[in-house]
């Protein structure tokens, strides 16, 4: 397995997106792409699901004056999914005010007047055949854009989306993971839409883990938003520490932002066919990913984009403490 640190990075940075729920592990996705040289943050969006839309933009705006990158445009998204209501926060596992009860310093910015599904679009546009959507939260933003311009699909290099449980069971009902179930209309609709998609489901986010060393490591950090960080762990921790048995915690949104960078590389990920369950039945939000025949390995199904992975080259965990403290070998 490569646990080597990561290489010198000499080409342009290619453009990105995030559209996120901020939250504490989405804040780690955030700051995993600040550090990453690979690519350029062009715009962020936002939608209600760890807390409300306009929270997720406050933190988020907070979070990128913490790092120094205030000009980033953060959008107010979706505040209620496709259809019916958002079904509130979750401050057992995020903290009241999402990213673990820390107080960040209040940045002066504001958000966009424009939504962030109107921000996607002009990104898309501004950015055309090279824009890398990431998505870590209900894609409620995505399905939004993709109603209001067709053309999306054509415009977007890939997208990547933290959502979904193929081989595993669900984290909020027995076969949903939180992302597909608080919007399956809007899953369905992204997966449904002519782009590639690399879903990053549960049966990987799982498997990659921050240790108390690693928190610790990050809270001693002579960096304000590797500390924030740390210490807003704190607190997800304490959510984590009953499912693994130690103190720790999973790493959804940013094992995402790994993938989509490329520093974390899938070695297991067939294109194969994926049904969301929108129904209103114990199923509704399950990702049903069509995995039969690969036994003896990956096959990819002819003619499908959508790819779910199921194993990477590489603990997220180490990466992710490397880039937050800036000990990864220079960087172009
Ligand atoms: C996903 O749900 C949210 O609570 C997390 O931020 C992550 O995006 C994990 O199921
Ligand atoms: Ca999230």
């Amino acid at each position: 397995m490569n646990t080597a640190p990561t290489t010198a990075h000499t080409s342009a940075p290619r453009p990105v997106y995030l559209d996120c729920d901020t939250g504490i592990d989405d804040s780690m996705a955030l700051a995993y792409l600040l550090r990453s040289p690979e690519v350029e943050l062009v715009g962020v969006g936002t939608v209600s699901g760890n807390v409300d839309a306009a929270r997720a933009a406050r933190n988020t705006l907070d979070l990128l004056a913490l790092a120094g990158r205030p000009d980033v445009p953060v959008a107010v998204g979706a505040h209620h999914p496709l259809a019916g209501e958002f079904a509130g926060p979750v401050p057992h596992i995020h903290g009241e005010n999402g990213v673990g009860g820390i107080a960040l310093a209040p940045s002066d910015r504001r958000p966009v007047a424009e939504d962030a599904a109107t921000l996607l679009g002009r990104l898309a546009r501004e950015h055309a055949g090279a824009l890398s959507v990431i998505t870590v939260g209900p894609t409620t933003n995505i399905a939004t854009a993709l109603r209001r311009d067709p053309e999306l699909p054509g415009l977007v290099r890939d997208v990547t989306t933290m959502g979904g449980a193929a081989l595993v069971p669900g984290n909020v009902t027995a076969v949903a993971e939180a992302n597909v179930r608080n919007d399956p209309e809007a899953a369905a609709e992204l997966i449904a839409a002519p782009w590639d998609v690399m879903l990053v489901p549960l049966d990987v986010t799982l498997e990659n883990q921050l240790t108390e060393a690693d928190r610790e490591a990050l809270l001693g950090a002579d960096d304000p938003l590797a500390q924030a960080v740390g210490a807003m762990l704190d607190h997800y921790f304490g959510f984590y520490t009953p499912l693994y048995g130690r103190r720790g915690c999973a790493l959804h949104d940013p094992l995402a932002a790994a993938i989509a960078v490329g520093s974390v590389q899938p070695t297991r990920a067939p294109a194969v066919e994926l049904v969301i369950d929108t129904t209103h039945g114990p199923g509704r939000g399950q990702t049903i990913a069509d995995l039969r025949g690969q036994r003896l390995g990956p096959v990819d199904r002819p003619g499908v984009r959508t790819r779910v992975v199921l194993d990477t080259d590489r603990p997220l965990g180490p990466l992710l403490v490397e880039r937050l403290l800036g000990t990864a070998r220079a960087a172009a």
